[in-house]
C-alpha cells in the first residue's frame, strides 16, 4: 500500500526532531526490554510536550528578584491538565510531568474489544473547571481511531473545550477517524505510519503498547 503523506490531514502534526526520531525507532523494535520500552515512552512523550506547548498563551507577572522589581511571563489561565486513556496512556505522565510539574491529571479508563475493535470505557475523572482548563489527552497509539475519538467525545459532553491529542505512532485510519469526529481537535504524532493489519495493529508500528509497557502478556 502506498504510504499516506502527513500533508494530507490537516488537523495532523508529525514532529520530526531527530531525537524523537532515534528513540522510536529504538521503541519498535521487538527486542527492547520492558524497562527501556517505558523510559524511552516517557521520554518522547516529554520531548513532544515541549514541541506541543510552544504556542502556549502567556500573561506577564509581577515578581521580584534579589536585586529588584520585574515583569516576567507565565503560562496563562488554570493548570495544564494531563489525560491518559488507561493503560498505555499512562506511560506518557510521568515524562510530561517532569517538564511540567503542576499539570494536573485526569484518567479516561477505555480499552478496545478484541473482536470489533469498538471501545468499551469503564472510567472517567478529571479536574473540575473543565471549560477553562488546556487538555492534552495522551495515549501512544491511534489505530482504527475508536478509542481517541471516544475518550475526546467524553471530554467534550464533560465540557472541556481546549483538547490537544498526543500519541507515538499513529495510523491513517485513526487520523482521519479524528479528522471526522473532531475536525477542531490537533492530533500530534511522532510518526504516521503505513497503514492498520487485518486485527487493527499498526504497521510497522510497535506492537501492543500497553503489553509492552506493562510487561502483560
Ligand atoms: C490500545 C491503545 C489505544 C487503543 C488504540 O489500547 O493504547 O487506547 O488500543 O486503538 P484504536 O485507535 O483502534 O481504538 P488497548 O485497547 O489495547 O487497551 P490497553 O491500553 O488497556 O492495553
Ligand atoms: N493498540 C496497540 O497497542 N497497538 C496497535 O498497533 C494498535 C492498537
Amino acid at each position: 500500500m502506498a504510504r499516506v503523506s502527513p500533508q494530507q490531514f490537516p488537523n495532523l502534526t508529525v514532529l520530526s526532531h531527530p531525537l524523537i526520531q532515534h528513540k522510536l525507532t529504538i521503541l519498535r523494535n521487538k527486542q527492547t526490554s520492558t524497562r527501556d520500552f517505558k523510559q524511552l515512552v516517557n521520554e518522547i512523550a516529554m520531548l513532544m510536550a515541549y514541541e506541543v506547548t510552544k504556542d502556549l498563551p502567556l500573561e506577564a507577572v509581577e515578581i521580584e528578584t534579589p536585586l529588584e522589581k520585574t515583569t516576567g511571563s507565565q503560562v496563562a489561565g488554570k493548570k495544564l491538565t494531563l489525560v491518559p486513556i488507561l493503560r498505555a496512556g499512562l506511560g506518557m505522565v510521568e515524562g510530561i510531568s517532569q517538564l511540567i510539574p503542576s499539570a494536573r491529571v485526569g484518567h479516561i479508563g477505555l480499552y478496545r474489544d478484541h473482536s470489533t475493535l469498538q471501545p468499551v470505557d469503564y472510567y472517567f475523572k478529571i479536574p473540575s473547571g473543565e471549560a477553562d482548563r488546556a487538555f492534552f489527552l495522551l495515549d501512544p497509539m491511534l489505530a482504527t481511531g475508536g478509542s481517541a475519538v471516544a475518550a475526546v467525545s467524553a471530554l467534550i459532553r464533560a465540557g472541556a473545550q481546549k483538547i490537544r491529542f498526543l500519541c507515538l505512532v499513529s495510523a491513517p485510519e485513526g487520523v482521519k477517524a479524528m479528522l471526522d469526529a473532531h475536525p477542531k481537535v490537533p492530533v500530534y504524532a511522532a510518526s504516521l505510519d503505513r497503514e492498520l493489519n487485518a486485527k487493527g495493529y499498526i504497521l510497522p508500528g510497535l506492537g501492543d503498547a500497553g503489553d509492552r509497557l506493562f510487561g502483560t502478556r
